[in-house]
C-alpha cells in the first residue's frame, strides 16, 4: 500500500512539473508574440522598452500583473499597451514565463 501511495506520488510530482512546464512554455511564446518587439530578454528583442532578462529579481508578480493590466497607472506617460484583455490562461502563462527571469 505504502509502494502505491509513493508510485501514485511520484506521478503526481511529475505532472505538476510537467504543467508548470508547459505554462511557462507557452508564456514564453506569448512573450515573443506581444512583448519582444519592444523588450530586451537575454540579448534578444527591441529596445523601446526596459529590458526584461531579470525582470523578476526587481519586480514582484502582483506589480508585473498590475502593469500589464494598466501600464499607464504606474507611469501615465507609458507607451506600452494595455494585456487586460489576454485571456486569464494566456496572462497566467506569461506570468510564470515572467517568474523565471530572474
Ligand atoms: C509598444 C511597446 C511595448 C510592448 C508591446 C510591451 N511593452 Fe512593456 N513597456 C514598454 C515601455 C515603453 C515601458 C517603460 C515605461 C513604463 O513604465 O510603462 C514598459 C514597461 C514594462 C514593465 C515594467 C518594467 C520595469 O522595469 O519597471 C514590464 C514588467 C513590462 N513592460 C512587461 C511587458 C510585457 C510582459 C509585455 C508583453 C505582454 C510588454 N511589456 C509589451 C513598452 C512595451
Amino acid at each position: 500500500m505504502k509502494r502505491i501511495v509513493a508510485v501514485i506520488a511520484a506521478f503526481a510530482a511529475v505532472a505538476l512539473v510537467t504543467v508548470a512546464a508547459q505554462a511557462q512554455e507557452k508564456g514564453e511564446q506569448i512573450f515573443r508574440q506581444k512583448c519582444t518587439m519592444c523588450h530586451v530578454v537575454k540579448g534578444k528583442g527591441g529596445a523601446i522598452g526596459p529590458e526584461l532578462t531579470a525582470v523578476s529579481a526587481r519586480l514582484k508578480e502582483k506589480d508585473i500583473r498590475a502593469k500589464l493590466e494598466n501600464p499607464k497607472k504606474s507611469n501615465p506617460a507609458s507607451s506600452m499597451p494595455t494585456f487586460k484583455t489576454l485571456p486569464t490562461a494566456d496572462m497566467e502563462a506569461l506570468l510564470s514565463y515572467l517568474k523565471t527571469l530572474k
